[in-house]
């Protein structure tokens, strides 16, 4: 592809994550124009578009697919619709860049990664923390030896609260699907080339205990194994009333590497009440570098420019065999082995 003609984008789902990630094509990127948004949503993609002088807006997403001046798109819709857009997109030959999770089922997540390879497109999934400086720094470590052999290695999200959201329209199971999904990418990440055996996980409803009986869970913990002898713990809650905490840990026998600080920057306040510091509240203001740069590199990779690193849609597949495992754990009550799930 001729790398001086930018990359044609367009966003499908002009929600809370596709408004941001709109803007970040508009005027974060290089070598990328966005040229259209879809929502079926009344008004939603014309009002994204007119913000951001983007002249087309349409309703229907197969719009998108037919428009031949559309190279590229990214897909922030709800979760339950990213399999069939992808797959959709792929086919109509658009590389992909697909918001997590990528899919809710294994043979689903195969489908878009078959479709993806058949139709020579590009597929990247939105696992942003990798892109994240303290994340990426943290990983080099591990890959330079820093920490000896990893032996444990920790994620957690604890997302910011008061939790306002109506806990009964939030789907059953996403604080596996949507939520430790990234912690699931991220362990995986930065145990680089082992792959997960088992998996225990405990869940409840602490934030609404209210809701639980609809099968609403705010607070999990999940143990994972893996075939290199480490082992992870990754943890969520839906209400942490001192900002978004997103943080990384490994542990090796030659020392340790922490990623992630919820605080914002290093200004420090004192005054009568002792000391405090500003908190992170949003992932679009935590992550405003790592969301830029995780699109960037799908345009670099896609016009050419630079080698594709990731995530990919095995990556994604190996992701969500963890969460399925999750909940097939909190349904048993039992540990589950990752080979009864996929094989990764
Ligand atoms: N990587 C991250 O850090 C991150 C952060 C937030 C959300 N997300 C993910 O992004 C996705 C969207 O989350 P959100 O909070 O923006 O949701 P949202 O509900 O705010 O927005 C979803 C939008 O998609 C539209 N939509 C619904 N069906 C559609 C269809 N078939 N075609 C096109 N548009 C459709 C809706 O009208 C809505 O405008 C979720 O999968 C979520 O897990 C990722």
């Amino acid at each position: 592809m001729n790398t001086k003609k930018p990359l044609k984008m367009a966003l499908i789902g002009a929600g809370r994550i596709g408004s941001f990630h709109a803007e970040t094509i508009a005027r974060r990127l290089h070598n990328a124009r966005l040229v259209a948004v879809a929502d079926p949503a009344p008004g939603a993609a014309r009002k994204l578009a007119d913000s951001l002088d983007c002249e087309l807006a349409y309703t229907d997403p197969q719009q998108v697919f037919a428009d031949p001046d559309v190279d590229a798109v990214l897909i922030a819709t709800p979760a339950r619709f990213h399999t069939p857009l992808a797959v959709s997109a792929a086919n109509a030959g658009k590389h992909v860049f697909c918001e997590k999770p990528m899919a809710l089922t294994i043979a689903e997540a195969e489908a878009v990664i078959e479709a993806a390879a058949r139709n020579q497109v590009q597929l990247q999934v939105g696992f942003n923390r990798r892109w994240d400086r303290a994340f990426s720094e943290g990983r080099a470590a591990i890959d330079a030896g820093r920490i000896g052999t990893p032996q444990l290695l920790r994620s957690l999200t604890r997302d910011p609260g008061p939790f306002n959201a109506d806990p009964l329209k939030i789907p059953n199971w996403t604080i596996f699907y949507e939520t430790l999904i990234h912690d699931f990418d991220t362990l995986l990440w930065l145990n680089a080339g082992a792959k997960p055996v088992e998996v225990y996980a405990v869940a409840d409803a602490l934030v609404r205990p209210d809701a639980k009986d609809s099968g609403h869970l705010d607070t999990a913990v999940v143990t994972i194994r893996f075939d290199n002898g480490a082992i992870a713990v990754a943890e969520a809650n839906f209400c942490a009333m001192y900002g978004y905490d997103i943080r990384g840990e490994a542990f090796g026998s030659g020392g340790m590497v922490t990623m992630g600080d919820v605080k914002k920057s290093s200004l420090r306040l004192l005054d009568k009440d002792g000391e405090s510091a500003d908190t992170w509240r949003l992932d679009t203001h935590h992550f405003v570098e790592a969301y830029t740069l995780q699109i960037q590199h799908f345009v670099d990779t896609v016009l050419g420019n630079t080698a594709f690193a990731g995530p990919s849609g095995r990556d994604a597949r190996s992701a969500l065999a963890i969460a399925l495992a999750c909940i097939e754990s909190v349904r048993s009550r039992q540990p589950v082995r990752i080979s009864a799930i996929a094989e990764l």
